[in-house]
């Protein structure tokens, strides 16, 4: 099957008025990938004399340049050349500059960064529609800032167009799981494109594999959930190695798999790509004997996937740090454990006896991820106490005491640059507080002691009292109840007592 570009290629000459000279290169070489001639102007003076004596198809100027500034190049181009299009590059389009701009006559904004596929789309809009107007009689009125109705029309356009594309930034905004992207992302594609069907592909180069992680519109038929497809079959193969979109009057072939039921469609395939590999592709099917794809719907498009694939490389890079994070705190651990064997064991104990108490007294998710989080790093304070106190056999001077102490307040140090949630802190800040506000450092009272580090308190020392120590040999599970029950009310809050006795620690 043969991929049908949106639209021929032709030989167009391009005029780019840029005072960078990389962004200059960066465009010349997208456009002359086209087969277009490029001609580069670092200074609006040398443009508008060529612009004077030489024929172009379309201009790109940039609106930040020392000198003639873009604006005031872009109202003398429609003074030389009025019927030359002139797009506006600029790092912020907003809509007063789109009112701005319009109102001298640009035709459209090429925001950066670059991307080669709007960039295309963006030009031949423009130089169609200059054809398209090339018979009409030259509106001398935009030059003293009048709206005449095309240039009306095209800012009405251009208005409706920020309006989508603010909105597709808002929508991806507040999403921060991969299967959530891929539902908004299919959502708008599907409103922008007007399709029946929608579907999400993610690529695993390892295997060469495809799979379907996101359907919309399958609601009515059997579900492609799971799917797998090859990375080396057409059309895929052609969108991975070319990194660009592909749209089809007929999906048939692989695409089949994915389309069930009689008739053919238009179909097109969008890739995210991060990091120069395309990671994701955006599937569209069409509805039987709909409109074609615009180029209007196609340039928003690509802008939705580029914001989506932003997104899933933020994602990617927490998910990094996060793992990185993990990975130094594990460190951490084990650098105190070498010196404290007990510590690092009692740590996830207690994390595992705090989770079931949490999830005996019914607390929300978060209560529970951020004990099982903050859990393990509840003693990393001891790091900062010396081997003389740390491996003690008890009888501590008040002191040494003291230090001891100091342990809780050091860690919430230690782990202060991690920025770490309020409740993931005072696990490790409060896990020594006592419900009749006798504990340390702060000694706070009832429920002035936040609920994870009450829960953990509790877990501590069912967990101290069962294990151990260098001084003492464990004591029984019934002993430690016992205790526990005893203190309801004046070391430990009612509450999580009550749910410890009736959580699964004790049932084991
Ligand atoms: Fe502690």
């Amino acid at each position: 099957m043969q991929a049908a570009r949106l639209l021929q290629i032709e030989q167009l000459r391009i005029m780019l008025v840029d005072d960078e000279t990389s962004v200059r290169e960066a465009l010349s070489e997208i456009l002359s990938r086209r087969g277009w001639r490029v001609s580069g102007f670092g200074n609006a003076e040398e443009a508008i004399n060529a612009l004077r004596h030489e024929h172009f198809d379309a201009v790109l100027a940039d609106i930040n340049m020392p000198g003639i500034g873009g604006m005031d190049f872009l109202r003398m181009a429609k003074e030389s050349a009025p019927a030359v299009p002139v797009i506006m590059i600029t790092g912020y389009p907003s809509i007063d500059l789109a009112v701005e701009a319009i109102k001298f006559g640009a035709v459209d904004f090429l925001p950066k960064p670059f991307k080669a596929d709007e960039l295309e789309i963006i030009v031949r809009k423009a130089v169609r529609n200059a054809g398209n107007e090339a018979g009409r009689p030259v509106d001398k009125t935009r030059a003293i800032g009048t709206l005449p109705e095309l240039a009306r029309k095209r800012l009405e356009d251009k208005i409706k167009e920020l309006s989508i594309l603010h909105t597709i930034s808002e929508s991806l905004d507040d999403v921060n799981e991969k299967e959530d992207i891929f539902r908004k992302t299919m959502d708008i594609a599907q409103i922008i494109a007007d399709s029946e069907r929608a579907f999400v592909l993610v690529a695993e180069h390892d295997t060469n594999e495809l799979v379907v992680r996101g359907e919309a519109g399958y609601e009515s038929g059997p579900s492609i959930a799971g799917m797998k497809l090859s990375t080396k079959d057409e059309p895929f193969r052609e969108v991975i190695s070319t990194k660009s979109y592909a749209y089809f009057a007929s999906g048939g072939g692989a695409l089949g798999s994915l389309l069930p039921g009689p008739g053919s469609v238009p179909v097109l395939l969008a890739p995210l790509v991060i990091n120069r590999e395309v990671v994701v592709i955006l599937g569209l099917a069409g509805k039987t004997g709909g409109k074609e794809l615009t180029n209007d719907a196609l340039s928003l498009l690509l802008n939705l996937t580029a914001k989506a694939a932003l997104k899933l490389e933020n994602i990617a890079l927490s998910e990094n740090i996060f793992l990185s994070i993990i990975a130094a705190m594990n460190s951490l651990l084990n650098a105190l454990d070498a010196r404290d064997t007990y510590t690092k064991d009692h740590s996830h104990r207690v994390t595992q006896y705090a989770v079931k108490i949490a999830r005996a007294m019914g607390c929300p998710q978060d209560v529970i991820d951020s004990i099982s989080f903050a859990g393990p790093l509840h003693d990393i304070g001891k790091i900062g106490v010396r081997d003389d106190i740390l491996l003690k056999a008890g009888n501590f001077t008040v002191e040494e005491r003291e230090v001891m102490k100091s342990h809780v307040v050091r860690g919430e140090e230690i782990l202060r640059p991690l920025n770490l949630l309020n409740s993931e802190k005072a696990v490790v800040l409060y896990h020594h507080e006592r419900w009749d506000g006798s504990g340390y450092p702060m000694g706070l009272a009832g429920c002035e002691i936040p609920l994870v580090a009450r829960i953990f308190s509790v877990a501590d020392t069912f967990d101290a009292m069962t294990s151990t120590r260098p001084y003492r040999r464990a004591l029984g599970i019934d002993v430690a109840r016992d205790e526990i029950t005893r203190c309801k009310g004046t070391q430990f809050d009612p509450e999580v007592v009550n749910a410890f006795l009736e959580s699964e620690i004790l049932k084991a």
